[in-house]
């Protein structure tokens, strides 16, 4: 099972789908009382800037609000119509939508049980949730200021795709705000598929460190999570997911095999 959680990004394609429902209903069964409300490696400042200041709880989940915040924090959201693709369970756009108060934002997935999930929890002005797959977007061309993708495109049937929709769904002006892990050797790729979709890059950041802090500062809360709503059979695997310390996939964001990367696309 481990194996399967480690390399959940690179199995078969009709797996992936399968996979991720019933990693959420287990989620949705196991999580009563909604801790986990993130499902990304996280984020830590390297340079001293002043820590993001938290409110109502969100404490908790500092580094995985400030994977988000770092995605986010150069846009100007405010009054925007924004769309995220591969929601999971919330948290992050809970996040955005309180402390940068866009007119709309809808968080999108492909797991039906996350979204019912995540309309039922959360209560924020303008916060909706829809289900939908990133490879063919339910939505009008020209719709949304930005789009918001954090830690998901990697795991898409056809990543292309996704990128094509997204450059029909945002308008003339709009931006892609996107994160996720890559190996080195896929860089090359994954810049030729921004090209082919007609998108220029505005920025790039390699930000592997800032993650690996992360997961070094947020291990010890992940542990007790999973050891304290997981069943037994399962916390390997959930701990894999999670990058504890000591696991294969932490090992490989230290040593570099495995890399994590920010972009900020203009249409
Ligand atoms: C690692 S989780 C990250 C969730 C969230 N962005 C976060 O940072 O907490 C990846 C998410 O992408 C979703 N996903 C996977 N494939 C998808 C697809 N083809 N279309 C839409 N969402 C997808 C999964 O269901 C999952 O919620």
């Amino acid at each position: 099972m481990s194996r399967i959680v480690e390399k959940y990004a690179e199995l078969p394609k009709p797996l992936r789908k399968p996979l991720w429902q019933w990693w959420h209903r287990t989620m949705n069964k196991y999580d009563s009382e909604n801790a986990a409300n993130f499902m990304n490696y996280g984020y830590e400042s390297l340079n001293g800037d002043p820590r993001l200041k938290l409110v109502n709880g969100d404490e908790t989940d500092r580094y995985c609000i400030q994977l988000y915040d770092h995605v986010v924090n150069r846009a100007d959201l405010k009054g925007k119509k924004v769309l995220e693709v591969g929601s999971g369970r919330g948290g992050g756009a809970s996040y955005i939508s309180r402390y940068f108060k866009p007119e709309s934002y809808i968080g999108m997935d492909i797991s039906e049980s996350s979204i019912a999930f995540c309309n039922n929890h959360y209560k924020v002005d303008g916060l909706s949730f829809k289900h939908g797959i990133a490879e063919k977007l339910p939505f009008e061309d020209n719709t949304f200021d930005f789009v918001v993708n954090v830690e998901s495109a990697r795991c898409y049937s056809d990543m292309q795709a996704f990128f094509n929709e997204v450059y029909r769904v945002l308008k003339d002006d709009g931006k892609l705000l996107i994160a996720d892990m890559i190996y080195p050797k896929e860089l090359e790729e994954f810049n030729a598929r921004i090209a082919r979709s007609k998108f220029r890059k505005q920025r790039e950041t390699n930000i592997s460190k800032n993650v690996v802090t992360a997961l070094e500062k947020d291990s010890e809360r992940r542990e007790h999570l999973i050891d304290t709503k997981a069943p037994k059979i399962l916390r390997k695997s959930f701990k894999t997911f999670a990058g504890t310390l000591g696991t294969s996939r932490y090992n490989n964001f230290a040593d570099g095999t495995f890399q994590y990367w920010s972009f900020e696309l203009a249409k």
